[in-house]
């Protein structure tokens, strides 16, 4: 039995973590760091955790003395990186929640932090736990395509999801919380660079918000308002239909039929999708060259009907496409019968990925055979990539990563 600290109880820390954790009896959170007194009660009650070890914020829990196995970082973007220094300090293993820091100096600095502790970074790149594209990683690397050449990779956010998370939502303003490639495509960077399997050379981006602003008003500022929702795909009557369930879970912890119309009625969940603060692009397309003469081009878009990532990967002797949201991969070797390649599923949410990075952190604490597949350092690339394609976005310009990374 393994313990850990809970810092940040919202969706991912009390939803996504801690509902493994009560799943599984071979670890078990032991204190909590929680401003929103509901939520940190309901992780309290659920895990059993004494009344002296629930904490308005992370700093009386790492001011202690090492008394955990682990820590769990699932605050928000902007609030990674204090709590992340601490617990390195003190030498815990930290589960630590995508992007690292929402400021590439930051990243970096968790990276050297890493390196003094005895602690590692698991960072919840959680597609790389996923039995799907597990598989994948294995068939490049076992050159069932040959030597890979060229990748192409679309993240189709979904319009639901974009108007929810990055319209009204926590990541939709650069500023409080990151630049969109970052904060929603750090993963994908990973997964490029994990399948290029080389460092990034050169990276290039452009992209914009074309629609999700006042131009495109009809007048009204809230939902409650507005005489188009029957037509209006982003209305919140559509998209926050059932409780407790994501997204409605996230717009309050009050689950109630009142306390879900109070947040709608009242807060920022709903506002019209033409009146909000956000100013994140909401398409870019990005190319990408590796040091070993991969290429890749990565296409983001919030104007798609589903949420899912299609990749083809073009190899000497033949290709592969993937489809994460059939679970599905086709290996077609040049002039062979195609293969359809259907791997594993596991529950849970990311295709599986969370239960599988919840597993591989469980294995660390546990002092097992380190199964996890990554630390600060691997994870810093991603990071590199998605800040470097954000500053070739603003700049209009190519950037070279190692002349990027110098110059931070
Ligand atoms: N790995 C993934 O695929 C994935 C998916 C979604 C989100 N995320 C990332 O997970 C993180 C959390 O996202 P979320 O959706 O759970 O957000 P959230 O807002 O639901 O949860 C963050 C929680 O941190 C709490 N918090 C704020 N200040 C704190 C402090 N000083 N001490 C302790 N807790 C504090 C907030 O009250 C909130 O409950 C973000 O960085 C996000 O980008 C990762």
């Amino acid at each position: 039995m393994v313990e850990v600290i809970l810092i940040g109880a919202g969706d991912r820390g009390k939803d996504r973590y801690g509902a493994y954790i009560e799943n599984h009896d071979h670890i078990r959170i032991i204190a909590v760091a929680e401003p929103n007194p509901m939520k940190r009660e309901a992780v309290m009650k659920k895990h059993g955790i004494s009344e002296e070890m629930g904490f308005e914020s992370w700093e009386p829990l790492l001011e202690k003395e090492k008394f955990a196995d682990g820590v769990i970082i699932a605050t928000s973007d902007a609030d990674h990186y204090l709590p992340t220094l601490e617990a390195l300090k003190k030498d815990y293993h930290v589960l630590l929640e995508k992007p690292m820091s929402n400021r590439i100096e930051e990243s970096i600095a968790i990276a050297e932090a890493e390196k003094k502790s005895k602690g590692q970074v698991l960072v919840c790149h959680v597609l790389r736990y996923t039995p799907l594209y597990q598989k994948l990683k294995a068939l490049v690397s076992e050159g069932k395509i040959g030597k890979l050449q060229s990748i192409q990779h679309n993240e189709n956010i979904g319009y639901y999801h974009f108007a929810h998370s990055f319209v009204r939502g926590n990541w939709r303003n650069t500023t409080e919380s990151s630049p969109l490639i970052l904060a929603k495509s750090c993963h994908d960077m990973d997964i490029l660079y994990w399948l290029a399997d080389s460092p990034c050379k050169s990276i290039q981006s452009f992209g914009h918000l074309s629609h999700f602003h006042k131009g495109n008003s009809k007048g009204f500022e809230r939902c409650s308002e507005c005489a188009y929702t029957d037509s209006c795909p982003f209305a919140t009557k559509k998209i926050y239909t059932t409780l407790n369930m994501w997204p409605t879970s996230t717009i309050t912890p009050d689950q109630t039929p009142d306390g879900v119309h109070h947040a709608l009625m009242n807060g920022p969940y709903g506002r019209c999708v033409y009146h909000c603060d956000n100013d994140v692009v909401d398409h870019q397309v990005t190319t990408m060259c590796f040091e070993n003469q991969v290429t890749a081009t990565f296409n983001l878009c919030a104007f798609t009907n589903d949420i899912s990532r299609t990749i083809k990967l073009m190899g000497s002797e033949g290709t592969i496409k993937v489809k994460d949201a059939k679970n599905e991969i086709i290996l077609q070797r040049f002039n062979e019968p195609a293969e359809i390649i259907i791997p594993d599923v596991v529950q849970g949410g990311h295709g599986g990925g969370d239960v599988g990075i919840m597993n591989a952190f469980s294995q660390l604490l546990m002092g097992k055979k380190n199964q996890s597949l990554t630390n600060g350092e691997t994870s810093l690339m991603s990071h590199l990539m998605s800040c470097a394609a954000e500053t070739s976005r603003l700049k209009h310009k190519i950037v070279d990563i190692e002349e990027y990374k110098t110059n931070i």
